[in-house]
């Protein structure tokens, strides 16, 4: 299948190993600033020889034929450009957020839908092994009625990191705690409940880093099935002892995934299980992965090629982008106006 990517920045190597790792054949690259990709990409090069590369991504759309493109350019342009692709009938990997307002994110599920292709936003933590343990568990049961989900993004994030461009921060073009680094985890307590929470109130303040966006927030959420839920979202964890945790109790079980971003099994007991099972649990899923993405960029290329071949729906599709996007929008409203968050 053609592809090509849009945005050669800090996560473009993920998308270049997942293309690789799924077969992919690579007919463009696009990117404003060249020297990003021969920075970002020179792992590749070998592979990328011969890979036009554009500044203007219609250009490329019109001229590599791509039949999947993966859009990895700062948040606010992921509208734009995830509906001009979808209008020149490519399928297309968006990155988190899907984008930044609701009506825009709309209409990439409307104009997705109208042109028969796929459209997945890249929340490739729900591939994570342990992950998906933790959901399989949910969907049979073993927890019995849930009665509790929260989430703690804990991470420090230096001066270096909101330096490194100037979108980072911005209202405009990414959002801060929330909206960039824990959208990952928002996107897994919307899975592992099956549903956004029915009202949430929250607060958010910016306490260290120099930018327009929080750096930290907090939120108290009540589910429909009356469980109530929690996040606490901060990139002001100094001096970073990174950890992502989500925790889910109910009336037969419960269980806590942590390290850097979800991926090592902390506690795992439930009412059914085997003798031994916690402790295999915890030595399975044990440690961290070595990059913090795990393999979950290819396992999502996978699912997406999936979907593209069985004329399907990838597991995160423009609906499930569009529901984290709510629920971010919707904390970022409660903490403004000082006033619960109900959802319609
Ligand atoms: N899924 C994840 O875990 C994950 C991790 C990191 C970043 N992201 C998301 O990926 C996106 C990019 O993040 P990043 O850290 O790679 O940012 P970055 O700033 O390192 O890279 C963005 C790249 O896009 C390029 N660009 C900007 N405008 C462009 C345009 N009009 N046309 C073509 N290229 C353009 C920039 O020159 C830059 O090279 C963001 O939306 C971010 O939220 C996701």
């Amino acid at each position: 299948m053609r592809y090509c990517l849009i945005g050669c920045g800090r996560v473009s190597p993920e998308h270049i190993r997942a293309a690789q790792k799924n077969g992919l054949e690579i007919t463009g690259l696009c990117d404003t600033v060249p020297a990003n990709k021969e920075e970002n990409l020179a792992f590749a090069a070998d592979a990328l020889r011969g890979v036009p590369l554009f500044a203007d991504y219609r250009q490329m759309l019109r001229n590599a034929r791509p039949e999947l493109v993966a859009i990895a350019t700062p948040s606010g342009y992921h509208a734009e450009m995830a509906l001009d692709c979808i209008e020149a009938g490519c399928h297309v990997i968006i990155e988190k957020p899907i984008a930044m307002h609701l009506t825009d994110a709309q209409k990439i599920l409307e104009a997705g839908r109208r042109k028969g292709v796929v459209v997945a936003n890249n929340l490739q933590n729900r591939f994570n092994p342990a992950v998906q343990m933790l959901r399989r568990a949910v969907e049979v049961g073993r927890f019995g009625r849930i009665l509790s989900a929260t989430l703690h993004l804990r991470w420090w994030r230096g001066a270096g990191y909101y330096a490194q461009a100037a979108w980072r921060g911005t209202k405009a073009l990414d959002g801060g705690a929330m909206m960039n680094q824990s959208i990952h985890g928002i996107d897994l307590l919307n899975w592992m409940l099956g549903s956004r929470p029915k009202t949430l109130t929250a607060l958010k303040s910016t306490l260290v880093h120099p930018i327009e966006c929080e750096d930290i927030a907090i939120a108290a959420l009540r589910y429909d099935n009356g469980a109530l839920g929690s996040l606490e979202c901060m990139t002001v964890m100094y001096p970073g002892a990174q950890e992502e945790t989500l925790q889910i109790s109910g009336t037969k079980g419960c269980a806590r995934l942590g390290g850097t971003a979800g991926h090592v099994v902390e506690l795992w007991r439930f009412d059914d299980m085997e003798a031994d099972e916690e402790a295999l649990m915890r030595e399975r899923y044990g440690a961290n992965p070595a990059s913090v993405y795990g393999h979950g960029h290819s396992l999502l290329y996978a699912d997406v090629c999936r979907a593209i071949h069985e004329d399907g729906q990838p597991l995160v599709d423009a609906q499930e982008g569009m529901n984290a996007l709510s629920v971010v929008l919707a904390a970022y409203e409660s903490a403004e106006t000082g006033k619960p968050y109900m959802f319609a």
